[in-house]
């Protein structure tokens, strides 16, 4: 039997150009096909839902949109025996939010393959707090492990450190027991950063423009989220065999560096995509977060907003102005 449910959604349209989200009645019946239909309960804020929402034709090409790349909730509707009704689920990146309606809905129809069972011990609204932006700080700290980092070894600075990705990265790394410098355009932020656990927080200006093509050797390792020329300095300050996992482009999406980093010092450049990596490799993130890996400062600071707040919390995110992790809970 189909279910036929009108629900809520926030909803992109474009005017004339102009794009514009707002709340929208909506019907099951108008969500795109696929194995399971979920009730979302949360869902989470991410970069990629402002550039989405704001009519970034890289993100999203066809309008009427609704957004949201994360959405967590419960099966309600299944052709998959694996995902029965009532079985707890997170689905985050692929094409969700993107071309197929997100989270930003009260429900979504997706493949069965981009399901993962909830993580025993953790509720939608926690795993929601990670998102997808937790997720990649996970997969850039796990490669920059992958290639050998130790806490020994010295500094491990993070950009863009007071966003959604940057901020779980400075809680991780700090409980894995590394040395974190933060680095943040806030300075507002700095008690907030080194609550999180960065020994030390330095502005922008650490990674100005510099025409050298090195620098003076300060950090062991890096976790880069804002990509541009910040990324170009950076490359320059990592030690010999030192290691920059690199997800984002807030700062820019071109690198203009040359090949000294590379060649005269052996640094590794790491990219990491956290949207169309196998389910598994998700799956096994999700699992470290639900156990060892739990970032308990983020989960005890992480705001909730409801559909109504998201459009003045999605421009934050273009003026580079937001901070933390943001929830969407859908009952707010
Ligand atoms: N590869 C993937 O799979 C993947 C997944 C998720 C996100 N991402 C990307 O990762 C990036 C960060 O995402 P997010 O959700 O953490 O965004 P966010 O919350 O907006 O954080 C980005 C942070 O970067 C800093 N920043 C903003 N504009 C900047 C500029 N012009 N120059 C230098 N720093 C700037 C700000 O931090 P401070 O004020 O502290 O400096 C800002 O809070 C985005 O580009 C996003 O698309 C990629």
């Amino acid at each position: 039997m189909t279910i036929n449910t009108e629900f809520q959604a926030w909803r992109v349209q474009e005017n004339d150009g102009a794009y514009v989200g707002g709340e929208m009645t909506l019907n099951t019946a108008d969500l795109p096909e696929g194995d399971v239909l979920i009730r979302v309960s949360h869902s989470s804020l991410n970069y990629k839902d402002a550039l989405s929402a704001s009519g970034n034709k890289g993100v999203t090409r066809v309008f009427p949109h609704t957004p949201g790349i994360d959405a967590a909730g419960e099966v309600v509707e299944s052709a998959n025996a694996t995902l029965p009704a009532g079985q707890a689920v997170i689905v985050t990146g692929y094409d969700l939010g993107m071309n197929t309606d997100g989270g930003f809905g009260e429900y979504i129809r997706v493949p069965a393959s981009w399901c993962i069972p909830m993580p025993s011990g953790w509720n939608a609204r926690t795993a929601m707090i990670y998102g997808t932006a937790g997720l990649t700080a996970g997969l850039c700290v796990q490669k920059l492990l992958t290639m050998g980092a130790k806490p020994e070894q010295g500094k491990v600075a993070v950009t863009g450190a007071s966003g959604a990705v940057g901020s779980v990265a400075v809680e991780l790394l700090s409980k894995l027991g590394f040395d974190v410098v933060a680095i943040s355009g806030k300075a507002s932020h700095a008690e907030s950063l080194k609550a999180l656990g960065a020994s030390e927080v330095v502005g922008r200006e650490a990674l100005a423009e510099d025409k050298k093509p090195l620098a003076k050797p300060v950090y062991a390792n890096a976790v880069d989220t804002v990509g541009g020329a910040p990324l170009a300095e950076l490359l320059k300050q990592v030690q010999h065999s030192g290691s920059v996992s690199c997800c984002g482009l807030v700062a820019g999406p071109a690198l203009q560096t040359t090949v000294l980093p590379f060649i005269l010092r052996g640094v590794n450049l790491l990219g990491v995509d956290s949207v169309e990596i196998p389910l598994e490799a998700k799956a096994a993130v999700w699992e470290k977060f639900a156990s060892d890996w739990a970032c308990e400062k983020t989960e005890a600071s992480a705001k909730d907003i409801g559909r109504a707040e998201l459009d003045r919390a999605l421009k934050a995110f273009l003026k580079g102005e937001s901070s933390g992790k943001i929830v969407l809970d859908h009952t707010l």
